[in-house]
Formats: C-alpha cells, structure tokens, sequence
C-alpha cells in the first residue's frame, strides 16, 4: 500500500495515511470542524497546499472560486492524499491574539500600524492616533511556515539559499495585511512599526542569520531597522520610514522590549518579572535600575507539538483538567469527545497527576505503567510527561538564574506577567503547583500579547522609551552560568 506523509502547520504535526485518503477522514483527528458536515457550502474547512500536490475536480475548482480562494487553497472536505504535502490550517487562525488593551498615550495626528510579527503568527493593527483606537486588525499564520515550523529551520532555510524567498515572502504578507485594513479603512498612514524576535527581525531585514547558526551566536546587526516601503515592494505611502524595532540580544527580540514596555518594567521600584511561554520561552526580570532577560530552551510541549496526543486550542482539546471528589474532569472546546490534550491542561494533568500521587517527583508514572488515562480515549504517556518536566525546568532554571545573577531572591519578585497567547489560558495554581513558577498565585498576572501592545505604544514615543530600556538592560546567556545544569535537573524534579 502506498503511503503519504501529512503535515499540518503551525500544529507542527505529521502523519502517514493511505494513497487516497479524503483529507476529512483524518483532519478531524486534529479538531478541525466541518461545519456543514463535507457539503461544500461553508468553505469553513479551507486548507493552504504549502508543498505538495492535491488533485482538484471541475466542482470543487467551483467551490474555490465562490469562496474566492487563490490556487494554492482546497476544501478539505473535497481533497485526497495523493502525495507528500503540507497543509497550512485556515481554523487555527482565530488562536491568534490580538489586543484591545487600553495605555498611556499623546494624542498625534494620523494613522499608525503596528506590527507583532510571531514565528508562528503575524498580527497587525490599524491605529488612529488621535485617540489609540483600533481601526481594523488583520492575523494570519506566517508564511514562512513552509521552511519549517521553529526558528531553527527557518535559520537552516535560510543557509540552504532561501534567504530571498523567505524575506520576500514575510514582506509581501505583511505588505497584503496592510492593504486589506486599508481597503476597510483608507487613510494615509504615518508610521509602520514591527516587532519581532530577533531572527524575523534579520530575516525581514534581509540580513544574514549566519552568525546565530554558530558560536558564539553573536551578531551586531540588530539595531533598529528602516525601510522606504518601496524598497519592501509595498505598493502604498508610509508617510515616516518602515522600522523594525531593534533586538535585546541575541535571541531576545523586540517583542520582548515592547514587553517590557507595555508591563513597564523598566520604571518600576520593586523588581517585576515577563515570561513569554513560548517556544523559546523568553523571561526578563527588573525594575527602573537594571533589567536581565534571556531565552531558555522551552520547546514546543507548551504547544502540544511534542506530546504524543497534543494538539492545539481548537475543537476536541481537552482545555483544562479539574479535580473533582478524587475524580479527573475535562474541559473540551466544542463540548465534544475529548481527542487530545492542549498546552494548558497538559500543565493541569501533571499538577493533578502529582497530587494525586499517580506520578512522583520524578515525573515517574508510579504504576509502572507506560500511560496514565486522561479522559475519553485521551491519556498521558511517561515520554509526555517528562517532555513537560524539560520545558517546564527551562522556565524555572531561567527565573532563577536570572534572579541570581541580580542577586534578588524569587520571592523578592512584586509581580510576574505572562505574556503569549498560550499563557492566557492557564491555570496559574497549578503553574505554581509543578515548581515551573515559584511565587504566589496573587502575585502571577496573565496580561495577553505584550509585544503588540509594547508595538502600539512605541506608535505614540520617540525612541527614548526604547533607548532608556535598552541603557539598562542585560542579555545573559543562561547556558554560560556556571551551575546551569545543575540548577536545570534539580528544576526538572515536581
Ligand atoms: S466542511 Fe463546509 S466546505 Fe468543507
């Protein structure tokens, strides 16, 4: 029997199924819905074909055409595996987080559009000036995705040639967003600000990654970038120059200094802490005297891609885990048949797990067994849990080094925010309860997508925000400090 792979982005997942299999038959595996049951009529289960080939008939080029999809979408309901592909998927962009938050601001004249540009997901936002409110908003998966999900592959892209592809394709997808929330509303824009980890800001940049690829992962290129909007092949007037404002370090982005903007880290009295829970799990702790920040090596079971029933916060996940009467009961978006498990109730699942002395402190499921059973068909294997043990130690060894190295104490910390989409969905007592956060529930606040919000504020200032945080602000390499690694084992421990 022949076989083809599958792979769905941004899940980061792959699968292998039979020469001809209806895309239906297997995506719903992975939550996405099929609104009017594979009909046809709703368009809702569009797919974008990033690599591969998928046959389309006469009707189903029909169907395209009413939805007004280009030739590289299909309707999985009408589609087949007939060879390798990878699947970009349309549902999973309402995860992204945008942010109606309220701050601070000097009236101006004009319009501004910020930019958060993610790994995974771009966000922008149409400004008004005069009063900091938001005009339109347009989200998409980044098309980069088809060099790979994680920055490491984008770097590898990159150094296999794809450097101008890869630049010009994150242009011209921010360019359309841009156009899209002008055809909405058309006015003239006066600034564009973007902010970015460090390799999206190289990459739109068109600068060289080389130097992050290797020791000692230096490069001096990333200050603040500008651009003309021609020279970005955009076809409308930005009255100031494009900027992509400039990174902390080496793996620490502008969207972690718009995060230490929009927390206000850097004029705070009392020490404050941001952690970023993504992939790269980005932290900062300081206050108006001095800033440290770093990225630790989180991975991606925060986002369900390394855990063997992961999957992300769409219909079927199990959401969140509670405790009741000695009993394990799921939340499931949709209301649905639990078929996996997301980021925020893998936390819980441990959290419980532990309590319920089903695993010990070493992550060991006590029974001796390779599973502990979850919910519905969903259950947690050994290799899942000690997935999260590694990136939540990441996190952990991170505040603590961190803290060290300002020779604060854990404790001392007033406030910790967590920032990222991910974040808002967790349960903070539990965080607390796995040793991936030690502090006091009342002191940890979820506070959304800080690198949009950081991007609007930067709409309304100057650079001196960004030079008074850049003046005092520290990138250590966590990896460098001399107890890394024993601080990283004792962390792994529940
Ligand atoms: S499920 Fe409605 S068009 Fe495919």
């Amino acid at each position: 029997m022949i076989k083809h792979s599958i792979r769905l982005h941004p899940l980061g997942k792959e699968l292998l199924v039979n020469d001809q299999t209806p895309l239906i038959d297997v995506l719903h595996e992975f939550g996405i819905e099929f609104p009017c049951g594979g009909k046809g009529t709703c368009g809702k289960c569009k797919v974008r074909l990033l690599a591969g080939e998928v046959e389309t008939t006469v009707t189903h080029q029909q169907k395209l055409g009413k939805f007004g999809l280009s030739p590289d979408w299909r309707l999985a309901c009408f589609s087949q595996c007939t060879s390798d592909i990878t699947l970009e998927i349309e549902q999973f962009n309402h995860l992204i987080l945008a942010d109606e938050s309220e701050f601070g601001f000097q009236p101006q004249q004009g319009y501004g559009i910020a930019i958060d540009l993610g790994t995974t997901t771009v966000v922008a936002q149409l400004i008004d000036l005069s009063s900091a409110k938001v005009l339109a908003v347009e989200t998409m998966l980044n098309p980069q995705v088809k060099f790979g999900a994680n920055l490491i592959s984008r770097i590898q892209a990159c150094l296999d040639g794809n450097s101008p592809e890869i630049t010009r394709i994150i242009r011209s997808a921010t360019g359309t967003m841009i156009e899209l929330m002008l055809k909405k509303h058309p006015v003239e824009i006066h600034k564009v600000i973007l902010v970015g980890n460090s390799i999206m800001q190289l990459i739109f940049s068109n600068c060289d990654v080389s130097p992050l690829s290797m020791y000692p992962f230096k490069t001096d290129n990333l200050g603040m970038k500008t651009f003309d909007p021609e020279e970005l092949g955009w076809s409308f007037q930005v009255k100031d120059k494009v900027k992509f404002y400039p990174s902390i370090g080496s793996f620490v982005g502008s969207d972690i200094l718009a995060g230490i903007a929009a927390t206000g880290i850097h004029q705070k009295e009392n020490y404050t802490a941001l952690i970023d829970l993504g992939t790269n799990g980005e932290i900062v702790i300081g206050n108006k005297n001095q800033i440290v920040c770093a990225s630790t090596a989180a991975g991606p079971a925060f986002e369900g891609a390394s855990i063997s029933m992961g999957m992300r916060a769409v219909s079927g996940a199990i959401s969140s885990l509670n405790l009741v009467e000695e009993k394990i009961e799921a939340i499931v978006i949709g209301n649905t048949a639990p078929k996996g498990i997301c980021g925020s109730a893998l936390i819980d699942a441990v959290a419980i797990l532990y309590k319920m002395e089903l695993i010990g402190m070493f992550g060991e499921i006590n029974s001796g067994e390779s599973q502990i059973h979850l919910s519905g068909k969903v259950s947690l294997t050994q290799k899942d849990i000690n997935e999260f043990q590694l990136a939540k130690a990441a996190i952990a060894a991170g505040l603590t080094i961190l803290a060290k190295n300002l020779s604060v104490e854990l404790s001392e910390i007033e406030t910790i925010y967590i920032a990222g989409g991910f974040g808002n969905y967790i349960n903070i007592g539990n965080v607390i309860a796995t040793g991936m956060i030690e502090s006091q529930e009342e002191r940890i606040h979820k506070m959304g997508n800080t690198a949009l919000i950081g991007a609007k504020m930067f709409l309304f200032s100057d650079s001196t925000i960004t030079n008074a945080i850049l003046a005092k602000t520290r990138h250590i390499n966590l990896e460098g400090h001399p107890n890394f690694q024993d601080i990283y084992v004792d962390k792994m421990l529940l």
